[in-house]
């Protein structure tokens, strides 16, 4: 991390002759329990990784946002009262300037704020489902909030993240990513109910009990800007509708003898899962704050099979990830995130990730699938400023 640190401010001299007014960051996240439950109003359990996106930063005296990364090598240049005319049409720097454009929208008045040279390194993979999005999206606003002196708080920079994704960037995702990126803390997962957006920290207590989460990345890449996540969105929203639903968080268990009856199968199937994640989710929080981590391994496992049965989001390389990490020691593994690629998430003793390594490694290549990357991550801290 100092070394990126030090490679992102070194790299801001090189391209702007002059040291940068400060350098913030932002984490990737897992979700260890809830997908496809934010967009219906749901709960989530997600926690911030140790694994960033850095943003050295510094105020120009025109109005002209800059935006380079260590990652790619073109700079983008946009006038601040033009990036409606580049919305959605920027590639990867559509998320910086949709940050900014996102304040703009959310109260900031970009008319009267300087124009910022942000340059970014980051160490989150790209396309592997940790939500390397997020983590730009959330150090980029925490770093125009500061050098812009909006004063908005971790929570409101979040709903600008999520602002930015979908309407400049055009992908229809929920508000689980930009919060976990926001305001994870260490050692804890972040109940986060995304009706209310009101959120509670759950101590993990992972290394006491001797257990890691292992990141299973499939190295299947994955844009929830097209296909299958909106689709999947707009068959479970159809469906609650023909509930008479306002949102699928207002359905319980119960709920489900009525839905069988309304819905056709696949819409049904859709349905089922959200309810049954919210309640599994609630159920982790109950467990984890009872019994601590080695409690849950069954959640996870239950969740992976309605993420993959009913709401049809898994692929056949993250079912191996799953199935092959449980058959070498993990107490419960599951798909992270949106899915159709990406990664899956392993609770699994220390002890057991070398053997979960090779053991992935030999499936995968037994499936002719490409190699898989397995790294456990510390929960950790949300978007900070560094320097
Ligand atoms: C992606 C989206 C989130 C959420 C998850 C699935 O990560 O960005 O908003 O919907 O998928 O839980």
């Amino acid at each position: 991390m100092s070394d990126l640190r030090d490679d992102v401010s070194d790299l801001f001299a090189a391209l702007t002759g002059r040291e940068p007014d400060g350098l913030w960051s932002a984490p990737g996240r897992v979700n260890l329990l809830g997908d496809h439950t934010d967009y219906h109003d749901g709960f989530a359990l997600p926690f911030a990784i140790d694994r960033r996106t850095l943003v050295a930063a510094g105020a120009r005296d025109d109005a002209v946002l800059r935006v380079v990364s260590a990652l790619s090598d073109q700079a983008i240049e946009v006038r601040l009262d033009e990036l409606d005319a580049v919305r959605g049409r920027a590639g990867w720097a559509d998320y910086p300037l949709g940050v900014a454009w996102a304040l703009g929208r959310s109260g900031a008045d970009l008319a009267a704020v300087p124009g910022v040279d942000l340059v970014l390194d980051s160490n989150v993979p790209v396309g592997a489902g940790l939500s390397s999005s997020a983590a730009l999206e959330s150090a980029v606003a925490l770093a125009l909030d500061d050098l812009w002196r909006l004063g908005m708080s971790h929570p409101a920079l979040a709903q600008a993240g999520r602002l930015a994704e979908n309407d400049f960037v055009g992908a229809p995702t929920g508000i689980l990513d930009q919060t976990a990126a926001m305001l994870g803390r260490r050692d804890a997962a972040l109940l986060l109910d995304s009706r209310s957006l009101a959120t509670e920290y759950v101590d993990l207590g992972l290394e006491a009990a001797g257990l890691a989460i292992v990141v299973l990345e499939t190295g299947e890449s994955h844009s929830h800007a097209t296909g299958g996540y909106g689709d999947r969105r707009a068959e479970s929203e159809a469906a609650a509708v023909r509930l008479g639903a306002t949102s699928l968080r207002d359905l319980g268990i119960d709920d489900l003898v009525r839905a069988r009856a309304t819905l056709d199968d696949l819409g049904f199937r859709r349905v089922r899962h959200v309810v049954s994640e919210n309640a599994r989710v609630l159920e982790a929080v109950r467990l984890l704050r009872a019994d601590g981590p080695t409690a849950i391994g069954a959640l996870l496992d239950a969740s992976h099979a309605s993420l993959r049965d009913d709401y049809e989001v898994s692929t056949p390389e993250l079912d191996l990830a799953v199935e092959t990490a449980r058959e070498n020691g993990a107490l419960g593994a599951r798909m992270t995130g949106g899915g159709f690629g990406g990664s899956a998430i392993a609770l699994a003793p220390v002890d057991a990730i070398s053997r979960i390594q090779v053991a992935l490694d030999g499936a995968f290549s037994e499936h002719g699938f490409a190699q898989p990357e397995v790294y456990p991550v510390r929960p950790s801290d949300g978007a900070t400023r560094d320097r």
